[in-house]
C-alpha cells in the first residue's frame, strides 16, 4: 500500500465520540462516571488515557469496545453509529474490528498458545485451513513463534502478555484497546510490550488506546489524555 494512500486514509477519523456519558445505578442510586467525553482517533495513532483509580478509564474502554452500553452521547466508528447497533452487529464489531488486551492476560491456562490464538478465529468463523498462517503471523509480530505449542501456563509474565497481544491481533483489528497492559510487568517486559505496540501502529492501519498509570508508557504514545471528573482532556 502506498504511503500517500495511508496518509489520505489517516485524515479520516476511525473513532468519533461526542458527549458520551455513562452512569452506573446501584442500590444507593446513580453513580455518574463519564460526563460528556469527546474523542477523535485516527488510524496509526497511539493514545494513552491516564487518570486516578475509579475515574472511569476502564468504563470508557469497555464502551468503545461495545462491552458496555453508554448512557447517552454519540459514538461513530468509520462513520457508522455504534450505539444503536443490534446485538449481532455489536458482536460482529467486537470479533472483527477490536482487539482487547487486559492487565491479567486472561489466557486459557491449560491450552497451548496456538489454541489460545485459534479461539478468536473460530469465533470469527475463519476457515480452518486459514488459521495456522494467521496464528503464526500474529505470533511473529511479538517474536513468539517459537512458543506456538507451549501451554499458556508454562510462559513467563512477559510472554503471556505478548501472547495476549498476538491474540488481539489475530483478527486484524482496526483498534486495539489495552487496559493497563503493563500493570503486572517489570520494566524490561513493559518496554517490550510497548515496542510491539509501536510496531503495530506504525503500519498505519491500526489505532491503539492504552489505559495506563505508567508515565513511561504514556510518554511513548502519540497523544496523552487525562480522565478526571468524568471529562477527558488532552494533556
Ligand atoms: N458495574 C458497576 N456498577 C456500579 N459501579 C461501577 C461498576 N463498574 C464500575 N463502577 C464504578 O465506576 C467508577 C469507574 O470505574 P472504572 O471505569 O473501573 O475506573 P478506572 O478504570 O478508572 O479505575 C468507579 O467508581 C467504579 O466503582
Ligand atoms: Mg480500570
Amino acid at each position: 500500500m502506498s504511503k500517500e494512500f495511508v496518509a489520505a486514509r489517516n485524515d479520516r477519523p476511525l473513532i468519533q465520540v461526542t458527549r458520551l456519558s455513562k452512569h452506573y445505578s446501584n442500590g444507593h442510586g446513580v453513580i455518574p462516571v463519564l460526563r460528556g467525553v469527546n474523542l477523535e482517533v485516527r488510524p496509526g495513532e497511539m493514545l494513552a488515557v491516564m487518570g486516578p483509580s475509579g475515574s472511569g478509564k476502564s468504563t470508557l474502554l469497555f464502551i468503545l469496545g461495545l462491552l458496555l452500553p453508554a448512557s447517552s452521547g454519540n459514538y461513530q466508528f468509520m462513520g457508522q453509529n455504534m450505539l444503536d447497533l443490534s446485538r449481532a452487529a455489536q458482536a460482529e464489531f467486537r470479533r472483527r474490528r477490536v482487539g482487547f488486551v487486559f492487565q491479567n492476560c486472561d489466557l486459557f491456562e491449560n491450552s497451548t498458545v496456538y489454541e489460545n490464538l485459534e479461539f478468536p478465529l473460530v469465533y470469527a468463523k475463519v476457515e480452518r485451513q486459514e488459521r495456522p498462517a494467521r496464528i503464526l503471523a500474529a505470533l511473529e509480530r511479538v517474536n513468539l513463534a517459537h512458543r506456538i505449542h507451549h501451554p499458556a501456563n508454562y510462559l513467563s509474565g512477559g510472554e503471556r502478555q505478548r501472547v495476549a497481544i498476538a491474540r488481539a491481533l489475530v483478527n486484524q483489528p482496526l483498534v486495539i484497546l489495552a487496559d493497563e497492559p503493563t500493570g503486572h510487568l517489570d520494566r524490561a517486559n513493559g518496554h517490550m510490550v510497548m515496542e510491539h505496540f509501536e510496531q503495530i501502529v506504525a503500519t498505519g492501519d491500526t489505532a491503539l488506546i492504552v489505559v495506563t498509570h505508567d508515565a513511561e508508557v504514556a510518554s511513548r504514545c502519540t497523544r496523552v489524555f487525562s480522565l478526571e471528573d468524568g471529562i477527558l482532556n488532552e494533556n
